[in-house]
């Protein structure tokens, strides 16, 4: 899970590091714009450009295909919404415990950010759950093929994508079948016929799909597709239906994004409030 070595297959120190760097691509806006100028001039760190080497070399369309098949069945476990947060939190890095909080601290940061906002219930319970796929790490999955920004494989790489230069070493960027602007896809196609590359967002959204609203199952499967909902890019490949739900997407992104370590969260407290909500809309177990 954890390394120092920048030649290691994990490079991260915690996953959290990645989004540390979207904090630094994209910072909160500010009324001191010179602020965000600095933060957005600054170098991301060595061992998160080696992560975004690591990502876009081994990001392939054969690997997408792969790991769809491994666990889109849905057979590692069965298990509840909440004890999938206690597991998850299980996940030790080795980080700086005063600014790396628990991984179920994000989630209910984000879920209480958004029902402070007065939103929907599904879409407080969206907020709970948007990371749990991140459980992937607990399965010996590399950090590059759990966390990091996603984007379409099959088609030509955007140069809109961090750290783009790295692509030259993935071996479908010298496939000319895969590298016009539509690849594999037709035109207005629809990002469910897309593969995007693996991560997190991808397996949750399979494993609850049939329980949330659809404006939530974009949140969870999009939420990291920073190349689209926030460079605009790949929009030949989209349909009605996207460009509709990413408003959705955009709208989510700043609870996800910018209520990290604004508070510590009383676990305990809020335990009964969400074990509620989750009842509201999910069986007792389900398939992982
Ligand atoms: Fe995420
Ligand atoms: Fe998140």
């Amino acid at each position: 899970m954890k390394s120092n070595n920048p030649n290691s297959d994990q490079p991260l120190v915690s996953l959290d590091e990645w989004e540390d760097d979207l904090l630094r691509r994209y910072p909160k806006p500010t009324l001191d714009a010179a602020a965000s100028f600095r933060n957005y001039a600054a170098e991301a760190r060595p061992s998160v450009k080696e992560f975004y080497r690591l990502n876009h070399q081994n990001q392939t369309l054969d690997f997408v295909k792969h790991k769809r098949e491994h666990y889109l069945s849905l057979n590692q476990r069965r298990m509840g919404i909440w004890d999938a947060m206690e597991y998850l939190n299980t996940l030790v890095d080795d980080s700086d415990p005063d600014i790396d909080l628990p991984q179920i601290e994000h989630l209910l940061q984000t879920a209480e950010a958004i029902r402070k906002a007065g939103r929907p219930r599904w879409y407080i319970l969206t907020g709970l759950i948007h990371d749990l796929g991140k459980i992937l790490c607990l399965w010996d999955e590399p950090q590059w093929a759990v966390v990091g920004d996603t984007f379409p494989v099959g088609c030509r790489y955007s140069e809109k994508i961090v750290f783009y230069e790295a692509f030259h070493a993935n071996e479908d960027f010298h496939n000319v079948r895969y590298q016009t602007e539509l690849g594999i896809y037709e035109s207005g196609c629809g990002l469910d016929q897309v593969l995007l590359s693996w991560g997190h967002d991808e397996y949750l959204y399979h494993v609850v799909k049939d329980f949330l609203p659809l404006p939530g199952l974009y949140m969870i499967r999009y939420h990291s597709c920073y190349p689209i909902h926030r460079e605009h890019a790949y929009q030949s490949l989209l349909n009605d239906r996207d460009r509709e739900m990413f408003v959705w997407v955009n709208d989510f992104n700043q609870y996800d994004l910018y209520t990290k370590r604004d508070e510590r969260m009383d676990v305990a407290t809020l335990r009964p409030f969400y074990e509620e909500l989750i009842a509201e809309f999910f069986p007792r177990q389900i398939e992982w």
